[in-house]
């Protein structure tokens, strides 16, 4: 039997690329394979959001390039935003690769592999959204589903419109058909993917989508990735406040705190409209949790901007964040800004920032201490085995100490009896 392998960098979205192209495999005939070296497949899912991200992939690929030399059979592709964004230069830089996929054409991984033809796959592809790929989930309990391909807005520092292409909605018939199939196969959580799922557009928009979902019996969470601030409409808020099964959590990138720099990063929201929109979530849903990206020393960041940041850190409390260096990405248009900072700032910046959110995400978890919560049941605690893990609604990872027949996919009520820096501690009631 024929092995693949495949090794995933970058975001949700990639992982659940990464799903689809097990799924094509699969029912090629394909089994997985524990690692490289015994594969006669291996695909790497790359990410070119920052630099770290990149540099890491080349280093693994250099490091197979043995392989090859001793099997010429092995078959090397690399798929992902790199691929869309290098094409023909990543086989001129490691010529052991045979195939480069961009995410757009993940669709031709089936021809390739029972024949060799073209290696090059990095046409923009206006069909995406109506590709039915064979899915292989990772999980038993949660799925993640696409409602839309790419994105239009262009934010000055990122790559995802150029490796990714224009934004299209998938039919909504489609995505319902396929969450009602996962509610039949047991699942109980979805996760809605999309580069800025807020501006769904098919028949109906996010909220008159969400309504739809509400309905499918057994899907008992739903969730959704990622919002953009401009596009959060009083009708989202509402239909999370609303329905049933929209989870009480929002992932809402402020990236920073003082105007210019939302300006320059062209994210066409200032800090007090952000800070309006959190006001009305939190007024319409107090449960609410509230997670989102920062991005540490933008081009032309001064002492004052960076403090702007920090005072949106304390004044808004997220319930997490994740934080990041700016890293200039080629061809974006912040790669072109004048007045980039030193690493050193950068790092002095970050560290500042993520420090003081540890803080309050420490805090807002020991605020939960002695609640009662709702908690789905997704596994193993990975740490501890004989202990169960989930999660709140609010998205917060909950340890289960007391077991009782429980199983992944129980939604249970635990008492919070103690809470950490990224975990809590409950017992079941
Ligand atoms: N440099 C640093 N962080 C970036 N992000 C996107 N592009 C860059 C970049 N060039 C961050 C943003 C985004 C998250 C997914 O990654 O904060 O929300
Ligand atoms: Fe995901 Fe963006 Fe990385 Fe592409 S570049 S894998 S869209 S995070």
């Amino acid at each position: 039997m024929k092995r693949y392998y495949i090794e995933t960098f970058g975001c949700q979205m990639n992982v659940h690329d990464s799903e689809k192209m097990a799924g094509v495999l699969r029912s090629e005939g394909y089994a997985e394979a524990e690692n490289a070296k015994d594969a006669d497949v291996i695909i790497f899912n790359t990410c070119s959001i920052r630099q770290k991200a990149e540099q890491k992939f080349f280093s693994e690929l250099g490091r197979i390039k043995s392989l090859k030399k001793r099997r010429p059979d092995l078959k090397i592709a690399v798929a992902g935003c790199i691929a869309q964004q290098e094409g023909g230069k990543i086989i001129e830089r490691a010529p052991h690769v045979d195939y480069v996929i961009g995410p757009q054409n993940i669709n031709v991984l089936k021809d390739i592999i029972t024949s060799k033809s073209d290696s090059i796959f990095t046409d923009d592809n206006p069909f995406i959204t109506e590709i039915e790929l064979p899915v292989d989930r990772r999980d038993n309990v949660r799925a993640w589903v696409n409602i839309m391909y790419g994105c239009n807005n262009f934010c000055s520092y990122c790559i995802v419109p150029y490796t990714r292409g224009r934004e299209r909605s998938r039919a909504s018939q489609s995505i319902i058909n396929e969450i009602k199939d996962l509610a039949e196969k047991g699942y109980k959580e979805v996760t809605l993917l999309g580069q800025n799922v807020n501006s769904y557009k098919s028949n109906v928009d996010f909220p008159g989508l969400l309504k739809e979902i509400n309905k499918i019996e057994g899907i008992k969470r739903i969730r959704f990735v990622t919002s953009h601030p401009k596009d959060l409409s009083d009708k989202l808020i509402y239909a999370i406040r609303d329905m049933e099964r929209v989870c009480e959590h929002i992932h809402l990138p402020l990236q920073s705190g003082s105007s210019k720099i939302l300006a320059s990063m062209n994210r066409k929201y200032t800090y007090k409209d952000y800070l309006k929109k959190v006001e009305k979530l939190r007024r319409e849903i107090p449960e609410i949790a509230i997670t989102s990206d920062i991005i540490a020393g933008f081009s032309q960041e001064t002492d004052e901007d960076h403090n702007y940041t920090i005072s949106a850190l304390k004044n808004i409390e997220f319930d997490g964040i994740f934080a990041f260096k700016f890293s200039p990405r080629p061809g974006t248009k912040a790669s072109n800004i004048d007045g980039q900072l030193p690493d050193g700032i950068k790092s002095d910046r970050l560290s500042e920032i993520l420090e003081l959110q540890s803080k309050i995400t420490e805090r807002k978890n020991k605020e939960l201490k002695g609640k009662l919560l709702e908690i789905l049941i997704e596994g193993e605690d990975e740490k501890n085995t004989g202990r169960l893990t989930g999660r709140t609604r609010t998205n917060k990872i909950v340890n289960i100490t007391s077991k009782n027949n429980i199983k992944p996919g129980d939604i249970v009520t635990v008492k919070i009896i103690n809470a950490r820096r990224h975990s809590l501690e409950g017992e079941i009631v």
